[in-house]
């Protein structure tokens, strides 16, 4: 017995990285998945790679018409969402004097406002079908505590953290769990962004900020995506009916809380 069996997904940004991992472990457990990315090209190599189980959505979360109408297609493709992963967002640093309002409101439009809206409408979904669902946000370790240049993206994560809280306390009154994951570095095309931004405000080499967050993490190097999808299935596995607005560290003891 697979435990997933039968279960619907929705998951946002998982046209690569973590979210594709969690793509690829929720059909190896027995549930479909629609992949859900703003780049649908690569969305719809993803699922035609995972084949039976998977379908491409186009969405873009900083848009409510498109929030819906993936949402939408999402329901017309899978039947119904039993789960949503609020998996994507982007990354951004500075210096607090070099921040840009664009930059500001580009990462909490996709971080904050698109982890909200889509939870929003999955949830309306759930509760108009009576679909005792589960909804899993993904935070981060920098949603725990501030870093020197990078104050927005940390924010960010803070909010989602806070999000998760309030939605999962509001939301278990329908028989909807909402939690959230917090990684800590997993490696990937995310932390190569990241270790050019590191490159450009601490004069690092390109792959130095990388090889120094690795060691420094207890476990002994970084995470990778499917460091991470154990927890993923678990939360939305029946194993996790009595958790509530709690957000796990998957960080191989880089923060304890
Ligand atoms: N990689 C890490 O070290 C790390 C650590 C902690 C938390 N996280 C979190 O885990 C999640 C996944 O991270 P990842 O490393 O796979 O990131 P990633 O950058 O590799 O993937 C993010 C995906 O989101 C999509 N996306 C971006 N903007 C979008 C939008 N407006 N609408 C829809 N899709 C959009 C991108 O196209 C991409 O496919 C993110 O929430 C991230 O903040 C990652």
């Amino acid at each position: 017995m697979m435990r997933l069996d039968g279960k619907t997904a929705l998951i946002t940004g998982a046209a690569r990285g973590i979210g594709l991992a969690f793509a690829r472990a929720y059909v190896a457990e027995g549930a479909r998945v629609a992949i859900a990315d703003i780049d649908i090209g690569r969305a719809r190599g993803a699922a035609d790679e995972i084949g039976e189980g998977a379908i491409a959505v186009e969405m873009d979360v900083t848009s409510q018409s498109s929030i819906d109408t993936g949402v939408e297609a999402a329901v017309e493709g899978l039947g119904r969402i039993d789960i949503l992963i609020n998996n994507a967002a982007i990354f951004t640093a500075a210096p607090i004097t070099e921040i840009t309002r664009e930059d500001y409101d580009r990462a909490f439009s996709v971080n904050v406002s698109g982890t909200l809206f889509t939870l929003q409408a999955v949830a309306r979904h759930m509760i108009d079908r009576g679909i005792k669902g589960r909804i899993i946000n993904m935070a981060s370790q920098a949603g725990r505590r501030g870093e020197p240049l990078v104050a927005v993206y940390c924010s960010t994560k803070a909010a989602v953290i806070s999000l998760t809280q309030s939605a999962g306390l509001n939301l278990i009154s329908h028989g909807i769990n909402v939690n959230a994951i917090s990684p800590g570095v997993v490696d990937g095309e995310h932390w190569d962004g990241v270790d050019a931004f590191f490159a450009k405000y601490e004069g690092k080499a390109p792959g130095q900020k990388k090889a120094e967050v690795g060691v420094a993490v207890p476990f002994g190097r970084m995470g990778t995506a499917d460091d991470l999808t154990g927890m993923a299935v678990f939360l939305a596995s029946d194993e996790a009916r009595y958790i509530v607005a709690q957000t796990y560290n998957v960080d191989g003891g880089q923060w304890m809380s």
